[in-house]
Parts: C-alpha cells; sequence; structure tokens
C-alpha cells in the first residue's frame, strides 16, 4: 500500500471511498468544496494493487498559529481496521510538520484519534463552534503552542456544507 498526493485522475475514485465510508453526502461534497476553493493544503490518498482504498483531507484553518484541520478521512469499508487510516494520518502529520505547521485540529473519536498525539483536553482552549469532547487538537515539532487559548474556524467549505 502506498500513500501519495491526490492527481486529477484520483478525484472519482476519492468521491467514491469518501461517500462509502460515511452515512450521508456531505463529507465527500466536503472534499469536492474544498479542492474547489483551492482548500485542500494536503489530500492524500491510499492506493492497495492499483486501487484507491483511503483519502484524508488537510485544511487551512483560521487560528492564532499556523494550524491545519484534519477531515474528513475515510477508508472503503472492505478495507477498514487495517492500518490505512493510521498511514494517512502519519503520512499527514510528517508531511505538515515538514512544511512547518504548527498544530493540527480535528473533530473526531478520542479512542482512535489519541494514539497519534491528538488531546481533547489541549484543544479546550481554543473557541469554536465545535468545541466539545470530540474537538482535539495536536502541537506539531515538538514544541507546545504557542498560545493555549484563541479563535479558531475550519475553512469556509465545513460552513457551506448544509447551504
Ligand atoms: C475512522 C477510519 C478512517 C479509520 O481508518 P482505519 O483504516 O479503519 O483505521 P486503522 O486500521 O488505521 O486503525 C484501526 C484502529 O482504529 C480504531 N478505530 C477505527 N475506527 C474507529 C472509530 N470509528 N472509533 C474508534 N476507534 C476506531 C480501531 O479500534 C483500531 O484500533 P485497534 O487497532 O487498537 O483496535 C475508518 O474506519 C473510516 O473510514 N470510518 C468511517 C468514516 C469515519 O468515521 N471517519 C472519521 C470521522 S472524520
Amino acid at each position: 500500500m502506498i500513500v501519495r498526493d491526490e492527481t486529477q485522475a484520483d478525484i472519482a475514485a476519492i468521491r467514491e471511498v469518501v461517500d462509502a465510508a460515511f452515512p450521508g453526502p456531505a463529507e465527500a461534497r466536503l472534499v469536492d468544496l474544498l479542492r474547489a476553493d483551492g482548500g485542500l493544503t494536503y489530500s492524500l490518498v491510499a492506493v492497495e494493487a492499483g486501487r484507491l482504498v483511503g483519502h484524508v483531507a488537510f485544511s487551512p484553518m483560521t487560528a492564532p498559529f499556523r494550524a491545519l484541520g484534519l477531515g474528513p478521512i475515510a477508508v472503503t469499508p472492505d478495507r477498514q481496521r487495517t492500518g490505512i487510516g493510521r498511514r494517512l494520518i502519519e503520512a499527514g502529520l510528517a508531511r505538515a510538520t515538514r512544511d512547518g505547521w504548527q498544530a493540527v485540529f480535528l473533530l473526531g473519536d478520542p479512542r482512535f484519534y489519541e494514539r497519534f498525539g491528538f488531546s481533547v483536553e489541549r484543544a479546550a482552549g481554543y473557541t469554536t463552534p465545535y468545541a466539545g469532547p470530540h474537538w482535539m487538537v495536536v502541537a506539531l515539532g515538538g514544541e507546545p503552542l504557542p498560545t493555549p487559548t484563541g479563535e479558531v474556524a475550519y475553512a469556509p467549505a465545513f460552513a457551506r456544507l448544509d447551504g
């Protein structure tokens, strides 16, 4: 299995994987909206024997420091729980660290994301409509976040989802 950047030729297959992984169409639409806005800082795909089996999006956030939002992330249902999600997240975090991003936020199940260093506790100081028990952050590059509080917002495509 390899993890690489998306290409134009992957777009339909990404839509299929995201659609299959989530109960509704919102997440696949979000990926398309982010792409149309130039908001896909990283769009990584996992490919197994030529088959696209996973995808993760990272988009820029408005925050008091350089932060990305992780999501959506999707693995095709018949390949879930085989380590593909982990590989996508690790590849994205490594890339973000190398490129000088200071933090990654996400909304997700802490039982899955804590293993990558994401923390609900550390995210609690950042104001957002998504704050709550699934709102998490990880600091990158071995540095603590420059400020423990502040306003944080996802890329505009997230707010356009219902529109
Ligand atoms: C969440 C998702 C991306 C994880 O990818 P994956 O390739 O299945 O995960 P991995 O195989 O790398 O990791 C498996 C581990 O994650 C845990 N895990 C996977 N999905 C989980 C979930 N929804 N909640 C809690 N833990 C989860 C498993 O228990 C497993 O842990 P273990 O090995 O300690 O038992 C994938 O299951 C998926 O596409 N789910 C549907 C879409 C979704 O919910 N996306 C996340 C919200 S944005």
